[in-house]
């Protein structure tokens, strides 16, 4: 289901972003004037090589970008401009509607809570879901991304890569959001497991009709569970369309050359 009650998509319009660090000696422009959207359904991949800007202009959504960080343009979602929003009023988006895995699965947990735990606190503090109901909604939760019901008991430390991640992927469900925004959420697995955990993701969203922006290095990862490319150099979106066009021809120099690093990578020496 892409569309509200009253007929209109539910998306996310990102216009004219740009995000400024501020530097002792120079600011850094990290994200430059870009424009893009994301409905529920549609599954983006925001991909560009190390230090283009994909994740501060992911971070510039749920306003996670550290304090000082100069955000410019508009961030529309439901009649609002999110950019806009006070710290009170953002945290009634944050988990709800709009839910992160960040880069790093380790970030998103505490390591002295299991990570039962963590779900039924997350829970309990945005949904005031009782302790009994986070119980049976975190096994479920587990079961929706290819867990065990075991590893519910167990600390982060005593996860696999590829666990933490789905894991970490289990708590951003936790309240069902309408939008998920995954940051490099394979990047530290082997091959064969990021591919799994990709298809995991891809997947449930499009199941449960929720919108992904999928941020990631790997052009080709992306392109294999993504819709819709968006490609960013230097702070600037350089090219973006459907998956499947850009990798068959795409129309920039920059974007060929990360098709291309990605394959000399993956060619046995
Ligand atoms: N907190 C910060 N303070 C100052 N500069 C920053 C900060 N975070 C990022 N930058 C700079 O902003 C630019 C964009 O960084 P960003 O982390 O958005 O890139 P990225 O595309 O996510 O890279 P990666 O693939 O390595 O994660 C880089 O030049 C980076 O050095
Ligand atoms: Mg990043």
């Amino acid at each position: 289901m892409t569309h509200s009650e009253s007929g209109k998509k539910i998306e996310i319009e990102i216009r004219g972003l740009s995000v400024t660090y501020r530097g002792r000696e120079a600011d850094v422009h990290a994200v430059k004037n870009c424009s893009f959207s994301v409905a529920r359904g549609d599954v983006v991949g925001l991909v560009g090589e190390s230090g283009s800007g994909k994740s501060s202009a992911l971070m510039a959504i749920p306003q996670l970008l550290p304090s000082g960080t100069l955000v410019d343009g508009q961030i529309i979602c439901g009649g609002l401009d999110l950019a806009k929003l006070s710290e009170n009023a953002m945290n009634e988006w944050r988990w709800r509607k709009i839910a992160l895995v960040p880069q790093g699965a380790m970030n998103s947990f505490t390591p002295h809570l299991t990570v039962e735990r963590h779900i039924t606190e997350v829970l309990e503090h945005h949904l005031k879901t009782p302790k009994n109901e986070g119980k049976k909604r975190a096994v479920s939760l587990m079961e929706a991304v290819g867990l065990d019901a075991r590893i519910l008991s167990r600390y982060p430390h005593e996860l696999s890569g590829g666990q933490k991640q789905r894991a970490a992927l289990a708590l951003a469900l936790a309240c069902d959001p309408d939008f998920l925004l995954a940051d490099e959420p394979t990047t530290a697995l082997d091959v064969i497991t990021q591919k799994e955990v990709l298809e995991t993701i891809a997947n449930l969203v499009r199941d449960r009709g929720m919108g992904l922006i999928l941020v990631t290095h790997d052009l080709p990862l992306a392109a294999g569970a993504c819709d819709t490319l968006i490609v960013m150099k230097d702070g600037a979106i350089v090219e973006s369309g459907p998956s499947e066009d850009i990798i068959a021809s795409p129309g920039n120099a920059y974007t060929r050359t990360l098709i291309d690093a990605i394959k000399e990578m993956e060619v046995p020496s």
